[in-house]
């Protein structure tokens, strides 16, 4: 059966807030992440949510490092929503919403990397082959204090399961 859904641009209330971050806390692909830093993506309308029936299931963030690179920042599914083609949805949604610009993504979990972002016209590159400005915006914007102690903290999560991913937007002549 086929859950109806809608991904939009609409708010999270406080309590959608709780919720993803109590899962993105528990999820593995993930450092470290607070209320806080949730609110603040909503305040700035930088949330795609993924909507069944009126309850949220996902969302997805993303963030402008400069005037021609995005940075998708948030993608997570509610636990008991996976497998059901819903983070598919809103990573195309995502990518759609930013491919005026050059997308930037960082990722642990192997379904991110293979299934959302391979699929989708990403290119795994090391840190070093990254754009400077890209570079520098994940160094000092990104990761920062409390994600690196969360990532110590994290024991399962290895420094050599992160990936950078970037998709090249498409140039019109
Ligand atoms: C990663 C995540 C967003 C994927 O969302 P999802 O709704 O479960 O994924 P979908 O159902 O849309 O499936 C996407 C693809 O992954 C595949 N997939 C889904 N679950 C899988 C699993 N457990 N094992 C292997 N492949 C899987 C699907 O077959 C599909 O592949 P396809 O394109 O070949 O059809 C979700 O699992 C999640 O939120 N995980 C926890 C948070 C997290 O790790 N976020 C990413 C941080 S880098």
């Amino acid at each position: 059966m086929t859950d109806s859904f809608e991904c939009s641009d609409a708010s999270l209330t406080e309590g959608e807030i709780t919720e993803l971050v109590t899962a993105i806390k528990a999820s593995s692909g993930f450092t470290d992440y607070t209320v806080d830093e949730l609110r603040e993506y909503n305040e700035n309308n930088k949330v795609i949510g993924l909507r069944s029936s009126g309850e949220i299931c996902g969302i997805a963030t993303y963030e402008f490092i400069d005037e021609e690179w995005a940075e998708i920042t948030t993608m997570i599914v509610l636990p008991k929503h996976q497998g059901k083609g819903f983070g598919k949805k809103l990573w195309r949604k995502v990518v759609e919403k930013l491919s005026s610009r050059n997308i930037f993504a960082v990722a642990f979990n192997p379904i991110t990397k293979n299934s959302l972002a391979l699929k989708t016209g990403f290119q795994k590159k090391r840190f070093w082959q990254l754009p400077f400005v890209v570079q520098i915006f994940f160094v000092f914007q990104r990761f920062r204090l409390h994600k690196i102690i969360g990532f110590f903290s994290k024991k399962h999560l290895k420094l050599e399961e992160l990936d950078f991913f970037i998709r090249r937007r498409i140039q019109c002549k």
